[in-house]
């Protein structure tokens, strides 16, 4: 086909490696049903913001800096945003690509996580602690979606990459990352058994 892929969007998807993955992961968990204990302002700003599940986004979103265990969470993660930044060919010298801000996520049944970005920040993403059978994934949205204005629908059975909106499913161990700019959202988790995730922002800026 005399045709060529313009502008693709990237997202990044890995299973994390780590001999002791699994101890790790049941420390985060730990720790993450630990500050939701302990973090009454997160409680009160999930309740206005994150309705039925906590996040420590607005009170402790810097734990990379707070735990050991999220500090190594993040040495884990940082070789990753560096091979996507290398297959996205942005130009990061001069300064740091460094994380900047890390939080919890906590969803019980119900709880869903509207369409956003990530504003002033440049490869978000999320690491999956707890993903029960069924557990709702991330959706993202084709970036051009807001100048689509007469075009037409896309036909029903199509490509992931011609879709306009496409899911990756959440699962315990995986990192999911992509420019922050993208947009995404978490639809109702629809189990029972919580999920569990952490999140974060890596600025350049
Ligand atoms: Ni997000």
């Amino acid at each position: 086909m005399p045709v060529e892929s313009l502008f693709a969007t990237v997202v990044y998807r890995a299973r994390v490696r780590h001999r002791g993955l699994a101890a790790l992961n049941a420390d985060l968990l730990r720790e993450c049903r630990q500050l939701r204990i302990d973090d009454a302002a997160g409680r009160r700003w999930s309740r206005s913001h994150y309705p039925g599940g906590y996040t420590s986004y607005g009170s402790v979103n810097r734990l990379h800096r707070l735990s050991p265990t999220f500090a190594q969470l993040r040495d884990l993660i940082t070789p990753h945003v560096t091979t996507l930044v290398r297959k996205l060919r942005l130009d990061v010298a001069g300064r740091p690509l460094e994380m900047t801000d890390c939080w919890a996520n906590i969803m019980p049944r119900g709880v869903a996580h509207g369409w956003h970005l990530h504003p002033l920040s440049t490869i978000s993403g999320t690491y999956y602690v707890q993903t029960p059978p069924g557990c709702a994934g991330i959706k993202f949205e084709d970036p051009r979606l807001d100048r689509m204005m007469a075009a037409p629908p896309r036909r029903t059975r199509v490509p992931r990459a011609a879709r306009i909106w496409v899911s990756v499913p959440a699962r315990v161990g995986d990192l999911v990352l992509f420019e922050s700019w993208l947009r995404h959202e978490v639809p109702r988790h629809p189990v029972r058994a919580e999920r569990v995730s952490i999140s974060f922002n890596y600025g350049w800026f």
